[in-house]
Parts: C-alpha cells; sequence; structure tokens
C-alpha cells in the first residue's frame, strides 16, 4: 500500500457471491480516475488487492506518457468460485452501484473478463459514468481494435529500430494470448504481410486460430523458447520474469498486456540481453483513449484512430530517451510520465 502512493481504496466482499470488489484510484491529478474492470477468478484477496493497485497505478503512466486528460484508477471484480450469469450480472450492478456511489470520481472501462455487454449492465446503477457500452446502448463497444491498432504502430516504430523501415513485411511475431486484443492484432499483422504465430491456453482460441492458415501455433509454455523478431505479449501480466527472460529468443518485445515485467528491474535484463522492449504501458493506451475520446470528447472514429497510431510517435520519444540518458525504455517511460504528472501539479489542475 506505501509503495502504490494512490489516492484511495475501496474494497469488500459482495455478499450474495462471496465476489471481492477492489476499487482503487490511483491519481486524479490529470482528470478522473479511469481504468477497466477485471473480472476473474483470484487465489487470495491479497492477490486481487494487489493487481487493482498495480494495473491503477499504471492507468496513471498510460494515460499520462498518451497526455490525455484522465487519471489512473481500476476496479477487480475478484471471483471465489464460479457463477451462474444471473449471480453474474447481480455481482456487475452492485458493482455499478458503488460506481455511481463515487459520483464520477472513479470511471469504468472494461478489461480482461468483462466487455461491452458487461458494461451495459453496469451502468443500469452507475449512471453515465461508464466507457464501452455496447453501440446500441450509446457506447463505443469494444476496444480491442484500438488496442491491437496501437500496438500494430508501436510494432513499426520497433521495425524501424531494428531494421531501419516501419514495415512489418516478412518479420515474424508472436502473439502470447489470441483473446480480445491478441486475435485483432494478428488480423492486423496478416494484413500487414507479418508472420503471425500465436499461443493460447484456451482450447477455442487454439482451434479457431489452428485453422487459419499461415497463423503457427506454438505451446504456451515454449513462448520464450520460440525464436521470433517481435513478442507480442497480449495475455496477463508478469510474463517477463527472472525464469522467462534468460530463456528468450526474440529481438524485440511489444505488446498489449498490462504490467508484463514482473518487476520493473527485468527491464535492465532484457536491456543487458540486447532485446528492445517497447514498456507496455507506452503502447497499449489505444483502447482506453480511443473509447473516452469518442465517448466523453466527442471524437470521431477517424480522429480516435489517428490519434492512436501517434502512439508510434511516442515510442519513438521513449527509446530515444532511453538511448540519451542510458537508461531501459521501461525507465524512460516513467521518467517521462512523472514529468506530466508534476508539471500538471504545478499548474494546479488536479
Ligand atoms: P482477453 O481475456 O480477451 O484475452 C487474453 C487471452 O490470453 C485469452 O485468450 C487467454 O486464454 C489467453 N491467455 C491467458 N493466459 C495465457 C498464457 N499463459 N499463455 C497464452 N495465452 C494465455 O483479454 P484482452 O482484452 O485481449 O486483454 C489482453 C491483455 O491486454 C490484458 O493484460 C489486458 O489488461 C491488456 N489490455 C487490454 C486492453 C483492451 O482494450 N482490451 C487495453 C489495454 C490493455
Ligand atoms: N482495459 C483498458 C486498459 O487497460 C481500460 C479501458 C478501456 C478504459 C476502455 C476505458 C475504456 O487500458
Amino acid at each position: 500500500m506505501q509503495a502504490w502512493g494512490g489516492e484511495r481504496l475501496l474494497a469488500q466482499v459482495d455478499r450474495p457471491t462471496e465476489a471481492w470488489i477492489v476499487i482503487a484510484l490511483h491519481s486524479s491529478r490529470l482528470g478522473p480516475a479511469t481504468g477497466g474492470t477485471r473480472l476473474m477468478p483470484y487465489a487470495s484477496f491479497h492477490a486481487a488487492l494487489r493487481d487493482a493497485l498495480q494495473l491503477s497505478a499504471m492507468m496513471t503512466w498510460k494515460f499520462a506518457l498518451a497526455d490525455f486528460p484522465r487519471g489512473g484508477g481500476k476496479a477487480v471484480l475478484g471471483l471465489t468460485r464460479p457463477l451462474s450469469s444471473a449471480e453474474r450480472a447481480g455481482l456487475l450492478q452492485r458493482y455499478g452501484r458503488i460506481v455511481h456511489e463515487l459520483g464520477g470520481r472513479y470511471q469504468a472501462g472494461p478489461d480482461v473478463g468483462t466487455g461491452p455487454a458487461d458494461m451495459d449492465i453496469v451502468a443500469q446503477t452507475a449512471g453515465p459514468w461508464v466507457f464501452s457500452r455496447t453501440p446500441q446502448q450509446g457506447g463505443a463497444g469494444d476496444s480491442a481494435w484500438a488496442t491491437a491498432l496501437g500496438v500494430l504502430s508501436a510494432m513499426q516504430a520497433v521495425a524501424e529500430e531494428l531494421f531501419g523501415e516501419p514495415s512489418l513485411r516478412g518479420r515474424s511475431v508472436l502473439v502470447q494470448g489470441a483473446g480480445s486484443v491478441g486475435s485483432q492484432l494478428i488480423e492486423l499483422l496478416l494484413e500487414a504481410g507479418a508472420r503471425a504465430a500465436f499461443a493460447d491456453i484456451d482450447a477455442v482460441a487454439v482451434d479457431l486460430w489452428r485453422r487459419r492458415r499461415g497463423v503457427t501455433f506454438v505451446a504456451p509454455d515454449a513462448v520464450p523458447d520460440f525464436a521470433c523478431d517481435i513478442l507480442a505479449p497480449c495475455a496477463l501480466g508478469g510474463t517477463l520474469n527472472a525464469q522467462t527472460i534468460p530463456r528468450l529468443r526474440c529481438r524485440a518485445i511489444a505488446g498489449a498486456a498490462n504490467n508484463q515485467l514482473a518487476q520493473p528491474s527485468d527491464a535492465q535484463s532484457l536491456r543487458q540481453r540486447g532485446i528492445l522492449y517497447a514498456p507496455d504501458f507506452a503502447i497499449n493506451s489505444g483502447g482506453a483513449v480511443a473509447i473516452t475520446g469518442m465517448e466523453a470528447l466527442g471524437w470521431s472514429a477517424e480522429q480516435a484512430q489517428q490519434r492512436v497510431r501517434g502512439i508510434a510517435t511516442t515510442l519513438r520519444a521513449v527509446l530515444a530517451r532511453a538511448r540519451a540518458e542510458d537508461i531501459d525504455p521501461h525507465e524512460a517511460a516513467m521518467r517521462q510520465a512523472r514529468e506530466r504528472l508534476a508539471a500538471a501539479g504545478a499548474h494546479g489542475k488536479r
């Protein structure tokens, strides 16, 4: 909690489902705390709390780096047992009531385990503080396309760095996790002429993508050992750690997953291994920025796309700073984010 440094934490048990509801408001310095709702099983309250704290902080750095007027927050709905769909809907409605009580101090979107249909349910009780509802309910819908587009743009900047040109044609990319974002990323990679491979632990996703010609299946445990130009972590966090980094056979890492590094010093280990790391929070802001921009600031889909493609420029600046200051890219991105936050504080935006 002390290391977290956030503003407010709300945690309770949802009695009817025995799920933990944790809402972490990390920072409102740049704007109202905004972030996704992660709904999945957790082994302990401690694990759910830890995830909410880390993910909320990452939202703060993400919006700061994207130069977008929002603060960081995150909600975890931690399941302790399987729920029926009626129980699940009840949990989402009660969560929505808490979001409503917070009166806009926390504004919710989707994350792992939730999507636009769930946001429709949350909005029944939360009122206007919910993003990514279905278009039928007046929302901008799923965020995955924009997140994938942002990651693809970042990969083009990475290709420039590695090969001197942004084209991904003929380059090999392994997507770890072919879920909402990973699937759309694979499609974009195929369109760009890349050689795509994927790994997933979900039988349905594996079956679906194995049937597509030209996409190679990699067993989940073999991901670190797979030789490729770019590895794109698009599953859960912590996949870059002391066990996997020594095994990696990729030249660069650029993916959507939040909190890819098990700890910040892992960025140093990657650097020592000569692997170019595109910091997760510098390149996975596409979904949050596009959807929030469209719903709260009235952007058109074209404006949102243009903004998301700008992630390549953000990444180039981070990599240039890392080179200039002789630090790893994660630290460069953190410095950039901290400076933005400090400047906003000085101007009394909070
Ligand atoms: P998702 O739940 O739709 O997809 C995740 C996929 O990863 C699933 O297919 C799952 O089976 C697979 N997976 C889980 N563990 C795995 C493992 N060990 N090896 C291989 N595959 C594994 O989630 P979504 O929305 O695609 O998000 C993916 C990541 O990107 C998450 O970390 C999320 O927080 C992050 N993110 C998502 C955004 C969005 O717009 N959806 C925006 C920014 C970040
Ligand atoms: N899951 C998104 C992220 O981690 C959060 C988000 C999506 C917030 C859509 C608002 C709207 O960046």
